[in-house]
């Protein structure tokens, strides 16, 4: 069974669409709740929560992420960037796991992997801290060589594999084959470094047919797509229907 992870972030960011300079994250008018989506989720089978509190707060709000980590029953992953800040806040907030990702102001969603071999300083810190307090870290790196090596070198246990790219290349034949190649090969090595292996981003309803196939895989998570497809569906149809084709 690959469990499924599901990235609520984008719930936030309706919200904050409208009600942005609002007191409160939530109650009276103030809707879409993630916290209530997170719920729906993890009733309809979610096996994991993740948000990413970003540094200039444009959908996860810092009240949410407390919210959450007192509410859900499942497992909290907290997105976060390599920050001393964040650090801080994930020790205080002990969440299960933390992603450590990049992060770009000016991206509208995160568009790398995060970039282990020119951070390794900052990223051994962050891990040892984590490690020493019993939350597992996950590395979000692009599935090569040396991002992967250097993920097992540096005692994280999991890595999450980015599959953006190969989402984009999704219609371009050729393309497509060369980064899910890359995903398969990057999965296989990782798991033979004994890293717990996670895939995401940009998976869809479409490519979860493939994506399933890469060998190894623990968890994906996924946001966009499921927050999309609740909007017609409700959020219960949204996880159910990802969940079997996840695993048919
Ligand atoms: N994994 C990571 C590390 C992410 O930063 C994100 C969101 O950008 C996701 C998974 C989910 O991606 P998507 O919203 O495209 O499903």
């Amino acid at each position: 069974m690959i469990l499924l992870g599901v990235n609520i972030d984008h719930c936030a960011t309706l919200r904050q669409a409208r009600y942005r300079s609002a007191a409160a994250t939530t109650g009276g008018a103030v809707e879409p709740d993630p916290v209530t989506f997170a719920l729906l989720c993890e009733r309809a089978g979610a096996d994991g929560i993740t948000v990413h509190l970003r540094e200039d707060r444009r959908h996860i709000q810092e009240r949410d992420v407390w919210r959450l980590r007192e509410s859900i029953g499942t497992r909290l992953n907290l997105e976060m960037s390599c920050t001393p800040e964040m650090t801080k806040f994930a020790l205080k907030l002990k969440p299960e796991s933390v992603c450590l990702v990049p992060e770009n102001r000016a991206e509208i969603t995160t568009e790398g992997g995060l970039d282990v071999v020119t951070h390794r300083r900052r990223v051994a810190k962050c891990v040892d801290a984590m490690n020493a307090a019993g939350i597992a870290t996950s590395l979000f790196i692009d599935a090569d060589r040396e991002q992967i090596e250097l993920a097992a070198e540096l005692h994280a246990p999991w890595v999450e594999l980015h599959t953006g790219a190969y989402a984009e290349a999704y219609f371009t034949t050729a393309k497509r084959k060369k980064e899910f190649a890359r995903l398969r090969e990057g999965a296989a090595r990782a798991h033979g470094l004994g890293l717990v292996v996670n895939a995401g981003h940009g998976i869809n309803y479409v490519n979860i047919a493939e994506v399933r196939t890469i060998p190894h895989l623990h968890e994906l998570n996924i946001g966009h797509s499921i927050v999309s497809r609740a909007v017609f569906t409700g959020v219960d149809e949204a996880v159910r229907e990802m969940k079997a084709r996840m695993n048919p």
